[in-house]
């Protein structure tokens, strides 16, 4: 097939996927304002029976050791923080997706959503050296979902990469998208925008996942976020913790000091923070769902 039809047939797959669930568009049309209203955003979790259920699971794990069980959504709320709400809902509504295997990157189950949890919160410990005054939990949302095109292309992508990784080694191409580019006529920043479309997720959004591996290419407001997101993934991936094959096969865009204040000793740091973070809302994650049964 040419890259062409492949890239129809991407995107015929794209328009498969079911949509969000209502509450979880919801959370992220509000938290993508950087002045929201928190009152809006409980009402929101408050109208979801499964999500309230769900975040007073995640509140009362083990891994949050609280000595007295919250009962209260509003108390979860505020306790757990815009962030987790917004990984419970996301989760609940889209976790197979994030949970695939991508055979496609030869990684394995969960990789994706291991990837993508760790890089939203360096994202996010990005941001809070912001120069300016981008929202940490903004950057925290666009970490979550920026790769989220590979769960679509990975199954278009069999046995590839071998040859892509050759191809990058020999200087024939310079990163890991453009093998996706000449296999498909469509690579996992523009799958993964297509997705965001039919999602009808808010622009910040939308453009973070366009551009995470090119943040210089995003229209000048949303930069400072896309950088964010950007030295997210890369710190991730630094980190050990890519998503298979491609990992680490992109380049660095140093403008990135343009818009934080970081040292070296901060990207250490953040690495620290991440794995400190990650563990604890992975381990309230599934002691939540063993709970439930
Ligand atoms: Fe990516
Ligand atoms: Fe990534």
């Amino acid at each position: 097939m040419s890259g062409a039809q492949d890239r129809a047939e991407v995107i015929k797959a794209i328009k498969k996927i079911p949509l969000l669930s209502t509450s979880a568009a919801k959370l992220l049309e509000i938290t993508s304002n950087s002045d929201f209203d928190m009152d809006e955003l409980i009402d929101v979790v408050k109208c979801d029976s499964a999500l309230t259920a769900r975040v007073l699971k995640v509140v009362n794990s083990a891994a949050f050791g609280l000595v007295n069980q919250i009962s209260s959504i509003d108390r979860a709320i505020s306790y757990l923080g815009t962030r987790t709400i917004v990984t419970v809902a996301l989760e609940e509504t889209a976790g197979p997706l994030f949970e695939k295997k991508l055979d496609g990157y030869e990684s394995q189950r969960g990789d994706l959503w291991r990837h993508d949890l760790r890089s939203a919160i360096a994202a996010r410990e990005v941001a809070r050296r912001s120069k300016g005054d981008l929202p940490p939990d903004m950057a925290f949302t666009a970490g979550l979902l920026h790769d989220i095109g590979k769960a679509v292309l990975s199954d278009f992508l069999h046995g590839t990469c071998q040859d892509v990784l050759e191809e990058i080694e020999q200087h024939k191409i310079s990163n890991y998208l453009q093998g996706e580019q000449d296999r498909l006529g469509i690579d996992h920043t523009e799958a993964g925008y297509e997705l965001a479309q039919l999602w009808q997720l808010p622009e910040a959004l939308k453009v973070s996942i366009l551009h995470h591996h090119q943040p210089a290419e995003a229209p000048e407001e949303f930069r400072p976020l896309v950088f964010a997101v950007h030295l997210g993934d890369i710190i991730t991936m630094m980190g050990g913790c890519g998503t298979g094959a491609d990992s680490l096969q992109y380049q660095l865009d140093k403008n990135y000091v343009d818009y934080f204040d970081l040292a070296k000793d901060d990207l250490y740091l953040i690495m620290l923070t991440v794995e400190e973070e990650f563990a604890k809302l992975a381990q309230s994650f599934s002691d939540s769902k063993e709970n439930s049964g």
